[in-house]
């Protein structure tokens, strides 16, 4: 008899080790975690550090501090089944000898999905599921609807003040918010493998749309900016950061200096979701779209998000503010509705996640 409470125990801490990839693992690959356990004492520890890396069943291997022969892998994600960039983890598992696996849930991956348990069976290796999918995908939300829908995982952010508005009407936003809620932002920031913005929002603010807190790493996600007819200026704060600047707008559109020119106009502006596609070709799990009223009401009415995060102030803009989505809707039956995830206070603000 297996103890399922101690399995449990041991994922949650596979799952711990995941999270050290928060910020380090944004495109292509999953974060995932490993632990070994000999004989009730813990002898491998790995992690999936970066993309392109070792994952993390080869880190753990690699860390075992004894020989990992007979030992249980608690991995909390399925081990992948096939040679990518990297050798396929259960193959590494098979020849190191491990004699049983826990798992957190299964790899959405069409190249693994149930593959890699099966691999780990027919190699005689024992397979455990503990269904603590719901903690490992909190971690890894990108990689499952990159595989179902070929689209990242969408996530609008937005400061709005108790009458719903998120700048006045000459364009001023700076700041709606506390110190507290401007810190939480780097955090989804530094998570993200790219932030979407509109031009109207680069004109009126020049935003760096950078991370500036080191605790986050080294984490630079693309910065996204959605320009039909190339307004961009070319001395804008975007251009003065390192990392990639990527102007989506319409062909031939005069190349602007750093900048990678994607010309994704299908109508009389950008087109989102062929932006999102390219996004997610490229490898982006988790998106942040901080933008203004505007393009956050195009991702909106097109339902193209996944996660909306309001901070919230104790503060009253007025009725000529700017709303925080253009939507011109007319009926109850156009509006669009959410569900409230989690509400937290920072500061003097509040900080709301919404989810469709
Ligand atoms: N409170 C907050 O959290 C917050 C956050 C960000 C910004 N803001 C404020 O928002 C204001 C700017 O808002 P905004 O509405 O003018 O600008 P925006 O939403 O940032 O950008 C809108 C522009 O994006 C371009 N665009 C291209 N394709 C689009 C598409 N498919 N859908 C929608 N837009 C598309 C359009 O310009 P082209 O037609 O030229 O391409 C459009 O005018 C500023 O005052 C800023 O301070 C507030």
């Amino acid at each position: 008899m297996r103890d399922s409470a101690v399995d449990r125990l041991y994922l949650r801490s596979a799952i711990a080790l995941a999270e050290k990839g928060l910020f380090s693992v944004t495109m292509n690959n999953p974060r995932v975690g490993c632990l070994l356990v000999k004989n009730g004492r813990v002898v491998g520890r790995g992690w999936h550090r970066e993309d392109g890396g070792p994952h993390a069943e080869i880190n753990a291997l690699n860390d075992a501090t004894e020989d990992p022969r007979d030992s249980t892998a608690y991995i909390s994600l399925e081990p992948c089944c096939w040679e990518g960039r990297t050798s396929a983890c259960t193959a590494a598992l098979i020849d190191a000898g491990i004699a049983r696996t826990v798992i957190a849930g299964r790899d959405p991956h069409p190249r693994v999905a149930g593959g890699g348990v099966r691999a780990l069976l027919e190699a005689g290796i024992e397979v455990t599921e503990e269904d603590l999918s719901k903690e490992a995908q909190a971690l890894n939300p990108g990689p499952g609807k990159r595989a179902e829908h070929k689209r990242p995982f969408v996530r609008i952010k937005t400061a709005i003040s108790m009458d719903g508005r998120t700048a006045m009407a000459d364009g001023q936003s700076r700041w709606i918010t506390g110190e507290a809620a401007r810190a939480d932002v780097q955090y989804w920031r530094a998570r993200s493998a790219a932030i979407i913005t509109g031009v109207g929002t680069v004109i009126a603010d020049d935003p760096m749309l950078n991370v500036r807190d080191q605790r986050f790493g080294n984490a630079e996600p693309i910065r996204v900016v959605v320009d039909t007819r190339g307004r961009t200026p070319p001395k804008a704060a975007l251009f003065g950061e390192k990392g990639r600047v990527v102007i989506a707008c319409s062909k031939g559109v005069e190349p602007i200096d750093r900048a990678e020119m994607w010309e994704l106009q299908d109508g009389p502006n950008v087109d989102l979701p062929m932006l999102l596609d390219a996004l997610s070709e490229l490898g982006c799990n988790e998106v942040l779209v901080e933008a203004g009223a505007t393009l956050n009401g195009s991702f909106l009415k097109q339902g193209l998000w996944d996660e909306m995060i309001v901070y919230v102030a104790p503060r009253l803009m007025g009725e000529t503010a700017k709303p925080l989505a253009a939507l011109g809707f007319n009926t109850m039956g156009e509006t669009v509705s959410a569900t409230v995830k989690s509400v937290e206070t920072l500061g003097p603000d509040i900080r709301i996640i919404y989810t469709p």
